[in-house]
């Protein structure tokens, strides 16, 4: 929840059907410097973006127009940072609702010097129904989203059918969605759901081998600390 004083506005008023667990954790020291200090120019609030309705102005966030890639719920911004670092020809924007991890990934984008991360604060499907043109994504990433294990909460899921919809029509036809789980159900479902979506295709037909571009994240390891198995499902967009 952002502090009186900053100007990253409100998270997302949400609808009933939230994909992210609502938490709080204070900011400490460093994180509410690092806000302060480079929000203004790497940030974007959802909420904001999403209340004028109209199309992000990537030139204005990134100062050219190269391909996008977006990752839903970038955590601490781990996998983000590295990705962009290796592959500075594309730009990177990290949406994630905690906006302590929004706070480390700048420190961490700072540090490293990487120029080609913005990231934006709040809900990503709403940011991706409201303000990002359909067929204007070069990938969309989804590492270990929330699994949402009980069967009441799997409408929560972020590859869900409705989702995976919405998620493939900002896709460019040959466009990648990229997602990865340390959760054997859920890794399932995501082969079966978006198997069913017409517009996408598995160039793998299953899980894809564990790309060596897709750092291992705090979070991942610890899955694989608990004996947890991780999978790779990487499907295109068609070109219809
Ligand atoms: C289990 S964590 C994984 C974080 C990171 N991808 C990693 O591998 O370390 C899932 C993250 O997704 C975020 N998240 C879930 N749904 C989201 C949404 N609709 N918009 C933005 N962030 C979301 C959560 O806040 C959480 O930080």
């Amino acid at each position: 929840m952002p502090e009186p004083g900053f100007s990253f506005g409100a998270p997302t008023p949400h609808g009933p059907l939230r994909t992210f667990h609502p938490r709080r954790a204070p900011l400490g020291p460093a994180r509410r410097d690092a806000l302060e200090r480079l929000w203004p120019e790497l940030g974007l609030s959802v909420h904001d973006a999403a209340s004028r309705d109209g199309a992000l102005d990537r030139r204005a966030l990134f100062g050219r127009d190269a391909p996008l890639v977006v990752e839903i719920g970038s955590g601490m911004g781990e996998a983000v940072a590295a990705m962009a670092a290796a592959d500075p020809g594309r730009d990177y924007l990290a949406v994630e609702a905690h906006l302590p991890g929004i706070a480390n990934l700048l420190l961490r984008l700072e540090a490293a010097g990487i120029g080609n991360v913005r990231v934006a604060h709040g809900d990503a499907l709403e940011l991706l129904r409201r303000c990002v043109p359909e067929a204007s994504l070069d990938a969309v990433h989804v590492f270990f989203p929330d699994p949402w294990p009980k069967a009441r909460h799997h409408k929560r899921r972020i590859i869900a059918p409705e989702h995976v919809a919405l998620l493939r029509s900002r896709l460019v036809p040959g466009g990648v969605l990229h997602c990865a789980t340390d959760w054997l159900p859920y890794a399932e479902v995501m082969l079966e759901v978006l198997g069913a979506d017409p517009g996408l295709e598995n160039p793998y037909g299953g899980f894809a081998p564990r790309p060596a571009h897709r750092p291992v994240t705090h979070f991942e390891q610890r899955g694989l600390d608990l004996g947890h198995e991780v999978r790779d499902v990487v499907v295109r967009r068609t070109t219809r």
